[in-house]
């Protein structure tokens, strides 16, 4: 048979399977896994290695509107470069409503920022923030049908916040239009009550971000997004869960036999609301700040075990760049110092496979298996991008990680290309690194080094989920 690529001598790890293959590439497709592939035109040697699915990031910002005097880091060339470099070959950004503007051209126009800049293949989520008649009777259901197939409502944010009856009718057109629904659960009424009452009592340092949304406000808005999921009978993913409390109320609804699906992200295993302090109570703590917080070691603990039972069925970034030293960015957000105005989000679509690795396969607290599901697999199953990427079998894009599971690196600004002037993990150590990183049968980036060019990657339009179309239509 003709290859154009043979990856040879590698160890291949699926969601199900570790076997010693070798992988035979045509036109940017897996056309052949064996033990043996000679004659291809290009062959990469892959001994001592491992070679897994490309990651997939389910959810990341890009160049995404921010408010006035924000500006996100990363445009699509270089957040796609920054994927790459971390062992990424497809992203999912949000295409956001903003709010008294139509669905349809903000999704145009957000398009249009991607088309010909992307280095790996980006699909996008929708974001509702205004779900008007027409939003909801005609452009939601045209873009469902034009392959954007979720999209992400908000419980908080004075620009997006939905109030419940919002949510009801949203879920009503998912459930209808078998999108998957994707909730940010953290209740917008007591972030505000609580911000002004600590505002009042002069304590507005980036630490107090995390007292601000404390976790029984994610809890409680969880179990209002599960329950209006319930009285609707839709499905429902929710997305960067930070610990217990919500952890808890989403596998209280998935052992009711609710079709509730959940998200964490590196933030949750790593950081914790201490690291908000920064030095001495300073602006440094703006570095962590992001929605929902990092909470606490206990925390951490219940997402592991949310990870190892599968709870969480995904493991996201939540990449969403902002600059540190800009006058757009954290230090010095909008000219104001109290924490309510640092832009919530941090930078890691670069880190997040390292981290998980690191922290789970290398320390043994899941397989390779749990690790290949939970970066790449589980996010095309669950945004209809299977089967044709998340696995490595004939047929399948030939979205490929050589993965050094022994190699100990510290991870440093330096070292990463995203748009972000720093990383919240400056020094933190990991065993496990990505060190080729191939879409569909092309390197694009190889040890630190971009090769890839913007136009490589492809903007993708998905099919409908497949764990939101298993419940019966009305
Ligand atoms: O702080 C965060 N996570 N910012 C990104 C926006 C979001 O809610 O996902
Ligand atoms: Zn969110
Ligand atoms: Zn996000």
């Amino acid at each position: 048979m003709d290859y154009d690529v043979a990856i040879r001598g590698g160890t291949v790890v699926t969601a199900s399977d570790t076997v010693r293959a070798d992988v035979g590439i045509r036109g940017g497709r897996i056309v052949a896994v064996a033990d043996v592939i000679d004659g291809a035109r290009q062959t990469i040697d892959a001994s001592g290695l491992l070679v897994l699915p490309g990651g997939i990031d389910s959810h990341v910002h890009i160049a995404q509107a921010s408010g006035p005097g924000i500006v996100m880091a990363d445009d699509f060339a270089s957040g796609t470069a920054s994927a790459a470099a971390g062992g990424n070959t497809t992203i999912m950004p949000f295409a956001m409503q903003q709010r008294g503007r139509g669905l349809r051209e903000c999704v145009e126009e957000y398009r249009e920022l991607a088309v010909g800049k992307c280095l790996i293949d980006t699909s996008f989520h929708l974001v509702i923030s205004d779900p008007t008649p027409t939003v909801l009777g005609q452009e939601l259901p045209a873009l469902v049908k034009a392959g954007y197939t979720s999209f992400k409502v908000f419980m908080t944010y004075d620009d997006l916040v939905l109030n419940d009856r919002q949510l009801l009718e949203v879920f009503a057109v998912a459930r209808r239009e078998q999108a998957l629904v994707m909730v940010h659960c953290e209740g917008y009424d007591s972030i505000k009550y609580l911000t002004e009452r600590l505002e009042a009592e002069g304590k507005t340092a980036p630490y107090y971000h995390g007292p601000s949304r404390p976790q029984i406000v994610e809890r409680e808005a969880a179990h209002r997004a599960i329950s209006h999921a319930e009285l609707l009978d839709v499905p429902l993913m929710i997305v960067h869960v930070s610990g217990r409390e919500a952890m808890e109320q989403i596998r209280w609804a998935q052992q009711r036999g609710l079709p509730v699906y959940a998200e964490t992200c590196p933030q949750y295993i790593t950081l914790t609301e201490d690291d908000m302090k920064g030095l001495n109570m300073d602006m440094t703590g703006a570095k962590y700040v992001c929605s929902p917080p990092p909470r606490d070691k206990e925390s951490q603990a219940s997402i592991w075990e949310g990870l190892q039972q599968g709870v969480f069925h995904t493991f996201s970034s939540d990449h969403c760049p902002f600059r540190y030293e800009a006058t757009d960015g954290k230090l010095n957000p909008r000219g104001r110092t109290s924490f309510r105005w640092v832009p919530n989000g941090i930078p890691g679509v670069e880190t997040r496979l390292p981290i998980l690795f690191s922290e789970g396969v290398s320390k043994g607290r899941i397989s390779l298996q749990q690790f290949v599901a939970l970066s790449s697999t589980n996010h095309a199953k669950m945004y209809g991008l299977y089967p044709r990427k998340g696995s490595i079998a004939p047929g399948f894009d030939a979205d490929i990680v050589l993965w050094d599971a022994k190699r100990r690196e510290t991870i440093t600004q330096s070292k990463l290309h995203h748009g972000s002037d720093y990383t919240p993990w400056e020094g933190f150590e990991v065993v496990g690194w990505p060190v080729m990183t191939m879409a569909k049968g092309k390197i694009v980036a190889e040890n630190g080094k971009i090769i890839g060019k913007p136009g490589d990657g492809a903007i993708l339009e998905r099919g409908l989920s497949p764990y939101a179309t298993r419940r019966a239509r009305h």
